[in-house]
């Protein structure tokens, strides 16, 4: 029998997800509901927030506190360029100006040290991204951000069950933003969640989601707002997926571990390192080499071995054509934007380049898992040679 491919993405979609999403269709309610509200409470309870609130997706989370918390045109928000465009984006939506600054080389998240440097009197916020679901240094960022008066919007798209010294990620600043996209470590095909502790951010962020609706509903309009509620039939699968969440955290954490000990001793392989007390959510288990060429031969090397790998964010959030081109962006009439062309922040441009994810997704089984070390083994070998 030939052995499958090994892949990086493998939902378990299961019997409690149907059955689920029958119980909606039998209910009649498709849209947003009692459903959604059972996910909002489990959700809650697992992260250790007040409130959690279901949105469409993670983008507009992520849109949403922006909004809620206030950030105006030309206000100053310090994120990472190591992660996915919508993080960026959420600032530049609300016409604020995305603050590029370096990485961290062990755990490629957002460096503090650059932050406070990147601090000027129009910055109003820090977002930083639990990147591959490894949590960014909360502590030293809340310390700064409590120091300079700034509000932390969380992007953890990537980090359920991420957490730091037993604290979930996402209810460390004023906001945390989840998604549930199709990839990540529970999903719903699109949906999101918006975590925060503050009661009037709640009630805020509640009525941004809902036309600017007040909590009573009805055809009141407070403020201006969007309609990025979800559906019960996401909320649904949601839902089933929360409730084996643990389950599938376990074993993406086990195979995490096993790899880790696989290629802990290679010399040309590294990978995230994970501070002591912080908990890696696994979404992504990344390698990274020496040289983009020798990333690229790696890549070619495991697909012969039938394991499936990837770089994932080659191009930083400033190297993209929408940021270099900030000029044709409506907001850049009335803000000022640095010139992104100008940009160069070299250990994020250095593991964009030289990163590949590989496989730990939880249907692997422990076969499989030995497979993809002994694969980035025999590269390591085949290197020294
Ligand atoms: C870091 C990060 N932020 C934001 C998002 C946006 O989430 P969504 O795709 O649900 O809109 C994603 C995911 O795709 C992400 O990985």
């Amino acid at each position: 029998m030939s052995e499958r491919q090994i892949p990086f993405v493998d939902p378990v979609v299961e019997a409690e997800e149907l059955q689920e999403v029958q119980n909606v269709i039998k209910s009649k309610w498709l849209v947003e509901g009692k459903v959604a509200r059972t996910l909002e409470k489990e959700f809650q309870e697992f992260t250790g927030t007040k409130f959690a609130m279901t949105t469409a997706n993670g983008t507009v989370a992520l849109h949403l506190a922006m909004e809620a918390v206030g950030i105006n045109p030309g206000d100053e928000v310090i994120t990472t360029p190591f992660t996915f465009i919508a993080s960026a984006n959420s600032i530049s939506f609300v016409g604020g100006v995305p603050i590029f600054v370096d990485i961290d080389p062990q755990t490629w998240n957002i460096d503090p040290e650059k932050i406070k440097k990147a601090i000027t009197p129009k910055t109003k916020a820090i977002l930083p991204v639990h990147i591959f679901g490894l949590p960014a240094n909360m502590p030293e960022i809340l310390e700064i951000a409590e120091e300079h008066g700034l509000i932390v919007i969380e992007d953890a798209a990537q980090a359920h069950g991420a957490r730091i010294n037993g604290k979930h990620v996402g209810g460390f600043g004023d906001v945390g933003c989840f998604s549930f996209y199709a990839t990540k470590n529970m999903i719903a095909g699109e949906g999101g969640m918006v975590v925060t502790n503050n009661d009037e951010l709640r009630d805020k962020l509640d009525s941004l989601k809902n036309h600017g609706r007040p909590k009573q509903g009805g055809y009141s309009h407070l403020r201006i707002g969007f309609n990025y509620r979800t559906t019960d039939l996401c909320a649904a699968v949601a839902l089933a997926q929360l409730r084996k969440l643990p389950s599938l955290l376990e074993r993406r954490e086990k195979n995490a571990e096993m790899l880790r000990a696989t290629i802990d001793e290679l010399e040309f392989l590294t990978y995230q390192q994970v501070p002591r007390g912080f908990q890696h959510a696994n979404y992504v288990f990344a390698v990274k080499t020496r040289t983009k060429q020798e990333i690229d031969a790696l890549i070619e090397f495991l697909r012969e071995k039938n394991v499936l790998s990837r770089r994932i964010y080659s191009v930083l959030a400033y190297q993209q054509p929408a940021y270099r081109d900030i000029s044709k962006w409506r907001w850049a009439k009335c803000v000022d934007y640095p010139d992104y062309t100008n940009i160069s922040l070299p250990i994020a441009e250095e593991v964009a380049v030289t990163h590949a994810e590989v496989p730990i997704v939880p249907t692997l089984t422990r076969e499989e898992i030995e497979r993809v070390g002994e694969a980035l083994q025999e590269w390591e070998k085949a290197k020294a040679r």
